[in-house]
């Protein structure tokens, strides 16, 4: 008999909570098509209203990893970490951090997203690498990640398919900004990787989804909380999204400064933060020494060209141009390259990445719609970040764009999200906090990655 989902929602409206073997059968329920969208949107606009108790979002989230496969990665001998961002402006993190992290040893089986609104996905990035497929099975997948130590694709259809179902239908009921929601979200899929550990980088401020810390600091504790609760070792560092990563937002040019990261060079903040997060996921991996000696350790192999080596390996196994790392110009490039005037001198003190995030998706660079298709090669590049001194006839950016003409509203949303004083500004580090403590010593791989059950 199918499942009559109004007592689920009925409670669920009256503060009540749902146990786990409810909520269990209300995922298969929906994903075996039993009830309709607009039940289950009554349910997730309940949920998004009252909220849901720890045990219930543990429950909710094992639920939705086992809607699908769970990843083994049996023939993968070392240890697996992965990273998880919230999603940001110019944030192109995982592509310079996960061949890093797998020069220094671990291995990072990493299922990513596509950017959507004004935030950029990783799979967009990687796809403006020529012949770079995001579609690998499983067996090729973990194929790659246990000869190269990284491998970086799409979800499957058989990863967390109740995540896809719900994920559009909140998408468009207004129940997407749900902390127990956008954990069981995130962590269904990541849990179903086959990881030992996970390191959250949960962005906070305008260009993220969290804009105040507090908000921020309630999404990574219930992330950790999770996650711990499933067998892994999870941790998350607070890094601030208030200005775009990088002097790039735009998916070719991220992928170029990426690349240059991964050469030894880049911009500072990006490799802060690449560097950071390697390290914490080194200390995940258990690696013997402190903090300081695994970020040293990160930094070594991108200046080493370990890093680069990996990176290189990754791109050929994916069937991509390797030779994009030698050659810039092998990325797609758009025909216009137009300054934009800083209009007045003086010090950066602030650039602002929702504004410049959004104005990249209506270049073409992001999508409104998850059908919507990316231009790989639009996008926006700064001349100048924070604490940086600028001229009034000197550009602040460049716009790569299809046109060389611009509509008004481009240039001066690009010259209005610069903030230029008189005053001097320090350039500030972009890692404001940490949460979550499991650092335990070294351990022997888990062979039953993703199968501890969350409910215990
Ligand atoms: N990212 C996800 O994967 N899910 C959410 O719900 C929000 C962000």
């Amino acid at each position: 008999m199918p499942l009559n989902p109004i007592p689920f929602i009925t409670r669920k409206r009256d503060g009540l909570s749902l146990s786990s073997g409810e909520l269990d059968a209300l995922v298969r329920a929906y994903v075996g098509g039993e009830i309709p969208d607009y039940q289950m949107s009554a349910w997730l606009m309940a949920v998004f209203l009252r909220g849901m108790n720890a045990e219930e979002t543990a429950a909710l989230t094992e639920a939705m990893l086992r809607s699908g496969q769970v990843l083994q990665l049996r023939s993968v001998e070392r240890h697996r970490v992965d990273k998880h961002s919230t999603g940001g402006v110019g944030d192109k993190i995982s592509i310079c951090l996960a061949p890093a992290v797998a020069a220094c040893g671990v291995a990072v089986p990493m299922i990513c997203g596509r950017g959507l609104g004004h935030t950029g996905g990783t799979l967009d990035k990687l796809e403006a690498i020529p012949g770079y497929s995001t579609t690998l099975d499983a067996a090729r997948f973990e194929h790659v990640v246990a000869t190269v130590g990284v491998s970086i694709m799409g979800q499957t259809r058989e990863i967390a398919p109740a995540d896809a179902r719900l994920y559009a239908l909140r998408d468009v009921t207004g129940t997407v900004e749900s902390i127990p929601l956008i954990v069981a979200s995130i962590l269904s899929k990541k849990l179903a990787e086959g990881i030992d550990g996970l390191v959250l980088d949960v962005k906070v401020g305008r260009g993220a989804f969290m804009k105040e810390i507090s908000g921020a600091r309630e999404l990574a504790d219930a992330l950790v909380a999770v996650g711990t609760r499933a067998g892994k070792r999870v941790s998350a560092l607070l890094t601030d999204m208030g200005t775009p990563i990088g002097l790039t937002i735009g998916n070719a040019l991220e992928t170029r400064e990426a690349i240059d990261v991964l050469r030894g060079g880049g911009p500072p903040d990006t490799v802060e933060l690449t560097s950071a997060l390697g390290a914490e996921m080194l200390a995940q991996a258990g690696l013997p020494g402190s903090r300081d000696e695994h970020t040293e350790r990160i930094l070594r192999a991108l200046r080493d060209g370990s890093a680069l080596s990996v990176f290189t390996r990754m791109v050929e196994a994916h069937g991509g141009d390797p030779r994009v790392v030698e050659d810039h110009g092998r990325l797609p490039s758009a025909p216009h390259r137009i300054p934009v005037l800083a209009g007045r001198a003086g010090t950066v003190q602030r650039v602002d990445a929702l504004a410049l995030g959004v104005l990249a998706t209506r270049m073409g660079a992001g999508r409104v719609r998850t059908e919507d298709h990316v231009d790989p090669a639009v996008g926006i590049e700064l001349c100048a970040h924070i604490g940086d001194s600028v001229e009034a006839d000197a550009p602040v950016a460049w716009l790569h764009a299809r046109t060389d003409d611009p509509p008004r509203l481009w240039l001066d949303t690009v010259r209005e999200s610069f903030a230029i004083y008189a005053e001097p500004r320090e350039r500030a580090t972009r890692i404001l906090e940490r949460r979550g403590s499991n650092q335990g010593s070294a351990t022997t791989p888990s062979s039953e990655a993703g199968t501890t059950p969350l409910t215990v």
